[in-house]
């Protein structure tokens, strides 16, 4: 790849979720575009194979529970420490709970837990990128969302409630950080086949994109991770300079549709 082509030449990410999935696929794009990388997971041994892949002299694995502070904290100071700076925070970990059809069958134990890694995380993401970023009047942060973050009915009551505060925290922060140059965004995912999902869904890989290909409402292509990562790159990139406070859907037009009407069915023989 010639150098011109680097879109993220010079710059510093820390990753959080990066050992698996949408994260290990951004760690590697954005290492592709001349990133330093900083892996930030609780699966060690996973972790520590995505930063091997990337390269020891661009990347290091850091062990670091996102709804711990101290963790959170230690991780950017490492991140400073052995790039110099920060210059893109992906607050990308998730987890789920499992699937219950009546809330009264909900534990608020589950339920506190997922919130306090898809919300909480992503708040401390936010705080200690904050705290480097603000003092150097620069710096993109980038959350993932979900399809959950906007309509009801596709995820659980705690994944749905997290993944639309996490909508909130990026519009507030926006606004708040605008004043010293810094864009904050997030991404909303269709389904992707990722171990989350496949978990959740109790299916293999395949089956997983067999179901949400014929759930989507774009057809004839598959989503995956590398897709999101694609679009995590646009939105830390400089091409997307003046885009701050919004929510990217990589949804194929899913979540904007209402399809009880069956509009548009054009018929079989066309
Ligand atoms: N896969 C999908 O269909 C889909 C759709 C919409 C949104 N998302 C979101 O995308 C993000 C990434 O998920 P994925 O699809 O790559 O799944 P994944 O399971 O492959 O990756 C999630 C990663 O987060 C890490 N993680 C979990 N808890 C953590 C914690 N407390 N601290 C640090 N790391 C932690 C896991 O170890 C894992 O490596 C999540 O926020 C998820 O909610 C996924």
């Amino acid at each position: 790849m010639a150098a011109t082509s680097k879109r993220l030449e010079g710059k510093v990410a820390l990753i959080t979720g990066a050992a698996s999935g949408i994260g290990e696929c951004s760690a590697k794009l954005f290492a592709k575009h001349g990133a330093k990388i900083v892996i930030a997971d609780i699966q060690d041994q996973l972790g520590k194979a995505v930063c091997e892949a990337i390269g020891f002299s661009n990347s290091i694995y850091v062990h670091c529970d996102v709804a711990n502070e101290e963790d959170v904290k230690n991780t950017v100071d490492i991140a400073v420490a052995t790039f110099g700076k920060l210059d893109i925070m992906f607050n990308n970990a998730g987890i789920v709970d499992s699937y219950k059809a009546r809330i009264i069958d909900n534990e608020k134990t589950d339920f506190e837990r997922v919130l306090s890694v898809n919300v909480t995380g992503v708040f401390l993401g936010m705080k200690h990128a904050a705290r480097v970023m603000v003092p150097a009047r620069a710096g993109s942060i980038i959350s993932t969302a979900s399809n959950a973050s906007n309509i009801g009915g596709v995820a659980t009551h705690a994944y749905t409630c997290a993944k639309h505060a996490v909508t909130g925290l990026t519009k507030n922060l926006a606004v708040e950080l605008g004043q010293f140059g810094i864009r904050v965004n997030c991404l909303s995912p269709y389904a992707v086949a990722t171990p989350i999902a496949t978990n959740f869904l109790e299916m293999d890989s395949e089956a997983v994109e067999n179901k949400a290909n014929l759930l989507a409402n774009l057809k004839g292509v598959t989503l995956k991770a590398d897709d999101i990562a694609k679009a995590a790159l646009f939105l830390v990139s400089d091409e997307a300079k003046y885009i701050s406070g919004q929510n990217l859907f990589i949804d194929g037009g899913f979540g904007i549709v209402n399809p009880s009407f069956s509009m548009f069915q054009y018929p079989e023989s066309l």
